[in-house]
């Protein structure tokens, strides 16, 4: 049988005083952790940046040439192919392994001819699909290191893949699929790349 005298009491409460200032301390350390981890959960603004969509004035990109844009942390290129290059488009399917673009590397939209909204432009990652090196851009016909087949394309220097002016693969190289076509739209002369929608706008 315990007993409770004025000693015990006195430790009891000390102990309550104990437990309680216990408790607070955890309640301000978790507040401490928790504030870091709730930010951290905000994407940063550079991420926001560049996750966002980015544009591109058409007219600026000249017949026969491309440019590179940045986005969401890869390279695209938007070239604007000349009435020539296109007429080299279905001249050599047999030499290409996907050439109706069955394998889902572009939009719904892209899946076509020209893998285009506008066909006089390509919007296209410049990642080689085999192992993500980036391809150079080769539009000469029938140049003497890739041969007399060669329609002009893009040619990876690290395995020698090799993609036509549509960005499509030819066989018997390393690279399995096509470029892929990221989501694009026009509003008029404007190109926004990474902007989901039926492709054309005005
Ligand atoms: S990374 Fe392009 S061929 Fe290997």
């Amino acid at each position: 049988m315990s007993e409770t005298g004025p000693l015990d009491e006195k430790e009891q409460a000390r102990r309550r005083i104990l437990v309680a200032s216990t408790i607070g301390m955890g309640t301000v350390g978790l507040a401490a952790t928790a504030i870091p981890f709730v930010a951290s959960m905000e994407p940063s603004e550079r991420a926001k940046a560049e996750a966002a969509p980015v544009d591109v004035d058409v007219t600026r990109v000249a017949p026969g040439t491309l440019i590179t844009v940045n986005w969401r942390g890869r390279p695209v290129w938007v070239l604007h192919r000349t009435p020539q290059m296109l007429a080299t488009l279905g001249k050599h399917d047999a030499l290409l392994l996907d050439p109706d673009s069955q394998t889902d590397q572009q939009p719904k939209y892209a899946r076509n001819a020209t893998r285009s909204v506008r066909p006089a432009f390509l919007v296209v990652e410049a990642v080689c699909t085999h192992l993500g090196c980036i391809p150079v851009f080769r539009p000469e016909p029938g140049a003497a290191d890739l041969g007399p087949d060669w329609p002009g394309g893009f040619y990876c220097p690290c395995h020698g893949s090799k993609y036509d002016l549509a960005g499509r693969v030819f066989r018997n190289v390393p690279a399995p699929v096509n470029l892929a076509v990221p989501p694009h739209a026009y509003h008029g002369e404007r190109l926004v790349i990474g902007e989901e929608g039926p492709g054309v706008t005005t």
